[in-house]
């Protein structure tokens, strides 16, 4: 089997409050996708990195992707939720069952690619795959209706999630067309009742949701460039 990689981009962003889509603001000189796409395009494994966008999307077009080495794979079959953007992708990648599939979030800039193969090292000979995640480090509170503390919820043996999220292209595929609009690819094989791997990550691979999510990412991926 062989590995690829799939990375949802047909969002808006509206979190962000901008006209262009999150995935190509200007991040480091780049357009946010750019850094992702890099990191994962070269990495020794991966053979082709399918990128999902929005059927109408103008922008990606507009750039020079020729670092990528030919193994970038532009699809415009976007969804309207991030689950049915994986969902299509994956039927328009045409991948055999059995091959493996790494999904990631075009607004997870600041991968690294030691972290990347790191994941492929750890997932590889797994039977169900599994997610980078970091442990919760914040305390959680549960709100009642009045947003009042209702109490304290145990943050031990709590993770969040990041992405790339890795599993067979088969399985995910079965797994998404049977699930509704889950927030990762993870929640849809656990339906299924299995249980992915948790691959321990770092911070610095956060989501850039929020404009001041931009100031660090900046600074991350400079920091990473010299
Ligand atoms: O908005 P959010 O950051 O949660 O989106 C996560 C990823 O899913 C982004 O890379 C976004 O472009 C993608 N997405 C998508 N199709 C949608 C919604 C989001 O590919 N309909």
């Amino acid at each position: 089997s062989e590995f690829y990689a799939l990375v949802p981009a047909a969002g808006f962003g509206a979190r962000m409050g901008n006209e262009l889509p999150k995935q190509y603001l200007d991040l480091a000189g780049r357009p946010m996708i750019w850094h992702a796409l890099s990191t994962l395009c070269a990495n020794p494994n991966i053979r082709t990195v399918f990128v999902v966008l929005a059927p109408d999307d103008g922008y990606f077009a507009r750039y020079d992707w020729s670092h990528c080495a030919g193994k970038l794979a532009p699809l415009y079959c976007g969804g309207k939720t991030r689950a049915e953007s994986v969902e299509n992708g994956l039927l328009a990648s045409e991948l055999d069952a059995d091959d493996w599939v790494l999904v990631h979030d075009a607004a997870r800039p600041c991968l690294s690619a030691h972290l990347l193969a790191r994941m492929i090292a750890e997932l590889r000979d797994d039977p169900v795959g599994g997610i980078l995640a970091v442990p919760v480090a914040d305390t959680l509170k549960r709100a009642d209706a009045q947003q009042r503390i209702a109490h304290t919820e145990p943050r031990e043996g709590l993770w969040q999630a990041q992405t790339p999220q890795m599993f067979r292209a088969g399985l995910l595929a079965q797994a998404l067309a049977r699930s509704n609009n889950v927030t990762d690819d993870a929640s849809a094989i656990e339906a299924l009742g299995l249980q992915p791997k948790l691959v321990a990550s770092d911070t610095s691979n956060f989501k850039v949701t929020y404009p001041q999510d931009i100031v660090l990412a900046e600074l991350l991926l400079r920091q990473e460039n010299n």
